[in-house]
């Protein structure tokens, strides 16, 4: 480790966040009984701009009265370049209650989109009285938001959590294609005339995890769109945890189960890192900081390795 620790990310579940169109007011009350770990009520691209002024009363009027019960309830406000974000901050920051857990930024490019944000939020918290904080989520899916991932990172003591927003993602890049996560059928290695698809939000997502993890911010995998495809948002999911990232977006119910299934580590992995670090132990009370577990080297990173699982799985448990 370096001289500057790693700040650890906030500990809460947050396998799969649910979106909905703040719009649709009868999906409210679903997406509160639902099994996600945190709610995304949007107020951005999911909802008309002539229904713009409509969908932020209905908000205000769901945080307020629906019950979210432990989940964690965030609201995604329009991005900076609309005429529409500050009405969102200030009406939800003045009207709705102290249940309002997060605002998630859409499409931030630099960390003084953050900067901005914070300081209308701070004056309104101050100005109203408001006791709990409101902490920041963002959305990486422009160029400029992951050349300057980083800094967007490290913007503000809000800041815990971020995601990849494929589609916008894929739009900014200029990238080949209208799919919106997953396997892209171009982005293939060819061997002997057989085609290997490879990963075309791998350098996103590692780049994202990397920021995250510097800075204390939970990693997310954003959304896939092809809610018909169980196998492929399971793939894409696998590879997002693989990578680091601890949840992924919901936008549609069915995709629900499936991130809670990936992103709660198994029986399988759980014991076999509680037996790792039992073996680590052996290995400690022998003077050793290496040995062998199933014909294989562990030492003391694999301590470290193991308690990430060992840590999230009993988080989840405790949730
Ligand atoms: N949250 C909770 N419940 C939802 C839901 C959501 N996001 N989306 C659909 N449902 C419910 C439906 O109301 C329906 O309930 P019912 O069985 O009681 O009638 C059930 O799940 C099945 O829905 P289905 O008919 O398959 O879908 P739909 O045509 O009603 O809606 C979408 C499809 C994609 C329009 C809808 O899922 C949606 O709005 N998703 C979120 C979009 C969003 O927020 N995008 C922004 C982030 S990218
Ligand atoms: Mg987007």
């Amino acid at each position: 480790m370096s001289f500057r620790l790693q700040p650890a990310a906030p500990a809460r579940p947050n396998r799969c966040q649910l979106f909905g169109p703040a719009s649709n007011t009868k999906l409210f009350a679903k997406m509160a009984a639902s099994a996600a770990d945190v709610i995304n009520i949007d107020l951005e691209d999911s909802v008309a701009p002539s229904d713009k002024d409509m969908a932020r009363a209905n908000a205000i009027e769901a945080i307020n009265t629906v019950d979210w019960g432990t989940k964690t309830l965030s609201v995604r406000i329009n991005g900076l370049d609309t005429p529409f974000w500050y009405r969102d901050v200030v009406d939800l920051l003045e009207q709705a209650g102290e249940r309002l857990d997060q605002i998630m930024i859409p499409k931030v490019g630099c960390a003084g989109d953050i900067y901005a944000v914070d300081a209308l939020v701070t004056a309104i918290e101050a100005a109203k009285g408001r006791t709990k904080r409101i902490d920041f989520e963002v959305i990486i899916e422009s160029a400029a938001g992951i050349a300057h991932v980083e800094e967007i990172a490290a913007a503000s003591a809000r800041m815990v959590a971020m995601s990849l927003g494929a589609a916008d993602f894929a739009a900014s890049m200029g990238m080949q294609t209208t799919g919106i996560g997953g396997t892209q059928e171009n982005y293939y290695m060819l061997r002997d005339g057989v085609k290997h698809w490879s990963d075309p939000w791998h350098w996103a997502q590692a780049a994202i995890v990397a920021a995250c993890r510097t800075h204390g911010v939970l990693p997310v995998d954003g959304p896939f769109g092809d809610f018909s495809d169980d196998e492929g948002f399971r793939a894409q999911a696998l590879r997002s945890a693989t990578l680091g990232m601890v949840g992924k977006w919901a936008i549609h119910p069915k995709q629900i189960a499936l991130a809670n299934e990936v992103f709660t580590p198994s029986e399988a992995a759980v014991a076999e890192a509680r037996e790792i670090l039992a073996a680590m132990e052996t290995a400690k009370a022998n003077g050793e900081g290496a040995t062998v577990y199933k014909g294989r080297l562990v030492d003391i990173a694999s301590i470290k390795q193991a308690e990430v699982i060992v840590r999230q799985s009993e988080l989840i448990a405790g949730s």
